[in-house]
Parts: structure tokens; C-alpha cells; sequence
């Protein structure tokens, strides 16, 4: 059997799984102007960790959604746990269950990569309110390197498409997101500060492959660690 990175994310149960976790997250929101009348996507909301943070936070109207349906299970199962009166539900960026014009933010932190951009990017302008934004946290490249050199990458993230911070903006604005602004935030990982690591809720029972698979995905990280970076992406409609 061959797993996926994005199986191993969903069996080890990994929260926070975009760069600059949750610490990141909850700097860019701060920058908003959030309150219980604002409507935010977390598209591809993983084990919901973000979603309890805004709706427990700020007390907002969250609707999460991720096309995994062991994601969507431990999303529900973190909610419930913390008394957070959410339900993920399971659907693809790509295809969208809600009404044109239902969201002001869609917030969707390290998911893109992994979609059909042709799709899932237009299909977030389209949720959006006239005057809705998409923060999106994503993996970029630094610059441009053959393809020769992205084949590991490739082998361990299937189905991910890497692109430069220039391919994205492109990407966003071909979209219909009239402004588009990529940040390069500096977030220190501090093992004291739990906002900087990931949380776990681990399947059971658990193939000792995944864990496997993890390492492979943290030392595929540090050999490219001076070319695969990250920004974030604040586009408005
Ligand atoms: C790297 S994880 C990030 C999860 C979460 N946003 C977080 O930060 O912890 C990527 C997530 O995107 C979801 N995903 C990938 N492709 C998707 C798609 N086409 N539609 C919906 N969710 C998708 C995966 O199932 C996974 O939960």
C-alpha cells in the first residue's frame, strides 16, 4: 500500500499543519476586524485547529470543510471535546457546497498547493462577498529550480505543485482578486511556545509507517529549507 503525506497528516491527526502554525494564524487575524457577524471558510480545515481558535476567540460564524474524511471526524471530535458549537463538514475546494457570495474570509492555510488552482481559486472568489478576502498561508519557492531538483518533492508530496511567490500572485489575480499582497512573515519555532508546534490526535490502530513518513517529511524540509519557503497571501476580491 502507498500513502500519501496528506493520509499521514490525517492518521497522526496533525493540527496546526501549515507553516508558522498556529502562531501565524492567529497574527494575521489579529489584522482583521473580526466579530460574531463575520462569515469565514477554513477550506481544508485539517483537524479544525484553527476554526475552534477563531470561533472560541472571536466568536465568529466558522463553517470548516476538508475532502478527508478521517480530517472532518477528528475536526468534529476537537469540537466537541472543547465545546466548540461547530461541524465540519467534508467537501472539495474545487467544488464548493454554498452560494455564491456566503463568506467575507476564506481562510485556507497551506491546502492550495495540494488542489486544482484552476479550479479552487475561482471557486473561493465565488464564495466570497463582493468585498470578501482570502488570506491563504502557502509553501513558495524562492526562486525557480529545474524540475530535475523538485522530483524529490514531487515523490514525497504527490498531487502538490510548487510554485514561486510570482506564480501565485499570478494565480490569485487571474482569479478576480483585485489586489493581491504577499507577506514574508518571520515566525521563530519555539518548542516552549505550543502555538509554534503541531498538535496530534493519532488514529488507532497505528501503522508505524506514518511515523515514517513524517520524518521524511521533516528532513525533506531542512534540505530544502533554503528554497522552499513560505508567504502569506492576502487577496481581496
Ligand atoms: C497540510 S494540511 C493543512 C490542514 C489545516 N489547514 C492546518 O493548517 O492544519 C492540508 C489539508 O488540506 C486538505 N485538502 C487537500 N486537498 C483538498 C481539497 N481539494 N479540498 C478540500 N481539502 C483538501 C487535506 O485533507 C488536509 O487536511
Amino acid at each position: 500500500m502507498n500513502y500519501s503525506y496528506l493520509d499521514c497528516l490525517a492518521v497522526l491527526g496533525v493540527g496546526g499543519a501549515h507553516p508558522g502554525g498556529l502562531k501565524l494564524t492567529k497574527d494575521l487575524l489579529a489584522n482583521e476586524n473580526l466579530n460574531e457577524s463575520t462569515k469565514i471558510l477554513d477550506a481544508g480545515c485539517g483537524t479544525g485547529q484553527t476554526s475552534a481558535y477563531i470561533a472560541r476567540e472571536y466568536g465568529c460564524h466558522l463553517t470548516a470543510l476538508d475532502n478527508n474524511a478521517i480530517m472532518v471526524e477528528k475536526a468534529n471530535e476537537r469540537f466537541l471535546a472543547g465545546e466548540v458549537p461547530l461541524k465540519a463538514v467534508e467537501g472539495t475546494v474545487e467544488e464548493l457546497p454554498f452560494a455564491g457570495g456566503s463568506f467575507d474570509i476564506v481562510l485556507s492555510e497551506s491546502v492550495l498547493l495540494f488542489t486544482d488552482i484552476a479550479k479552487s481559486i475561482p471557486e473561493i472568489a465565488r464564495v466570497l462577498k463582493p468585498n470578501g478576502k482570502l488570506i491563504a498561508i502557502e509553501m513558495a519557492m524562492e526562486s525557480k529550480i529545474r524540475d530535475k531538483e523538485l522530483e524529490p518533492l514531487k515523490g514525497l508530496y504527490e498531487n502538490a505543485y510548487f510554485r514561486t511567490e510570482e506564480e501565485w500572485n499570478q494565480a490569485f489575480s487571474h482569479a478576480g482578486f483585485k489586489t493581491v499582497k504577499a507577506e514574508k512573515p518571520e515566525v521563530q519555532f519555539d518548542p516552549e511556545d505550543i502555538d509554534t508546534v503541531p498538535d496530534y490526535s493519532l488514529s488507532e490502530p497505528m501503522d508505524p509507517v506514518y511515523f515514517d513518513i513524517m520524518k521524511d517529511h521533516e528532513e525533506m524540509m531542512k534540505s530544502y529549507e533554503n528554497t522552499l519557503g513560505f508567504r502569506a497571501f492576502i487577496c481581496n476580491k
